[in-house]
C-alpha cells in the first residue's frame, strides 16, 4: 500500500487527478472505474482544467462506475448517471458510450448484474479503480455484511448510508433504498486502486480499514489486500493513522 498524505481537499484533489492523469498517458485507451459522493468532485474538476489546458485527452478513455441507485431513471439529477455527467462527461472528449453505469430503472435487477459484469468483462476489466469510503467502511454500495460481496448486485441501502445520502436530496425527496454496486471481487479484479478519503469524520473509519482486522463488517478493509492501491488522504482525514504509513507529507 501506498500512502500520501496531503494538506487538505484541494491537495487530495490534486494528488489523485495527477494520479489519474498518469494513468491516461500512459495507456490512452485505459478502463477508468470512476466514484460518486462529494469527495471525487474536487478530482474532476482538476481533470477537467488539465482537459481544457490541452494535457489530457480522453478520446479513447472507457469508464465504469461503481454504482447506481435503483428506481431512479437517468435523467434525474439524483441519479449517479446525472451526476457524472454533469461533475464529469460532459466537460471532457469522452463519448456517452464509452461510459458505463448500471442501468437503475432496468426491469430485471438480475439480469442487469449479469449485463454489468459482462461490461467489465468485456472491456479486459479496470485500470485504475477510483474510491470514496463511506463513514460505516462502505466502497461503492457494499455495505457491512457477514460475507463480503462478489460480482454486481443490487443492495438494500443501511440507514446510515440513506441518512449520509440524503444531505443531496432536496427536503420531502424520497432517497432511494436500494442500489446496484460492483462487488468486492468485482473491486479488487482493478488493477491498481486509488482510494481518496477527506475530512475528520472520515479518520476512524480510515485508521480501522487501514490496519484493523480485515472483516466484511468493515468491507474497505479488504483493500489491504490488494497489490497495487495507494491512497490520498487529507491531513484530517489521516489523524489517526502512523506518520510511517505515508511515503510522503505535505507539511
Ligand atoms: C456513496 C457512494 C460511495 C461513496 C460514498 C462516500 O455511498 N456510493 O461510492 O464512496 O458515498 O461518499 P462521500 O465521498 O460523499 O463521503
Amino acid at each position: 500500500m501506498r500512502f500520501y498524505k496531503v494538506t487538505d481537499y484541494k491537495e487530495m484533489s490534486r494528488k489523485a487527478a495527477n494520479i489519474i492523469s498518469a494513468q491516461i498517458i500512459l495507456k490512452p485507451d485505459c478502463v477508468l472505474g470512476l466514484a460518486t459522493g462529494s469527495t471525487p468532485i474536487g478530482i474532476y474538476q482538476q481533470l477537467i482544467e488539465w482537459y481544457k489546458k490541452g494535457d489530457l485527452d480522453f478520446h479513447e478513455v472507457r469508464t465504469v462506475n461503481l454504482d447506481e441507485y435503483k428506481g431512479i431513471s437517468s435523467d434525474n439529477p439524483q441519479s449517479y448517471r446525472y451526476f457524472m455527467n454533469q461533475n464529469l462527461f460532459n466537460h471532457i472528449n469522452i463519448a456517452q458510450e464509452h461510459t458505463f453505469l448500471p442501468d437503475g430503472m432496468a426491469k430485471d435487477s438480475e439480469a442487469e448484474c449479469t449485463r454489468f459484469n459482462d461490461v467489465i468483462q468485456l472491456l479486459g476489466g479496470v485500470d485504475l479503480q477510483l474510491l470514496g469510503l463511506g463513514h460505516n467502511g462502505h466502497i461503492a454500495f457494499n455495505e457491512p455484511d457477514e460475507a463480503f460481496g462478489k460480482g454486481t448486485h443490487c443492495v438494500a441501502l443501511t440507514e446510515s448510508t440513506i441518512d449520509a445520502n440524503s444531505r443531496l436530496f432536496r427536503e420531502g425527496e424520497l432517497v432511494p433504498s436500494h442500489a446496484y454496486t460492483m462487488g468486492i471481487r468485482s473491486i479488487m479484479l482493478a488493477k491498481k486502486i486509488l482510494l481518496v478519503v477527506s475530512g475528520k469524520d472520515k479518520a476512524e473509519i480510515l485508521y480501522k480499514a487501514m490496519t484493523g482486522p480485515i472483516i466484511p463488517t468493515i468491507p474497505a478493509s479488504i483493500l489491504q489486500m490488494h497489490p497495487d492501491i495507494t491512497v490520498v488522504t487529507d491531513a484530517d482525514a489521516a489523524a489517526l493513522l502512523d506518520d510511517k504509513l505515508f511515503a510522503q507529507t505535505d507539511k
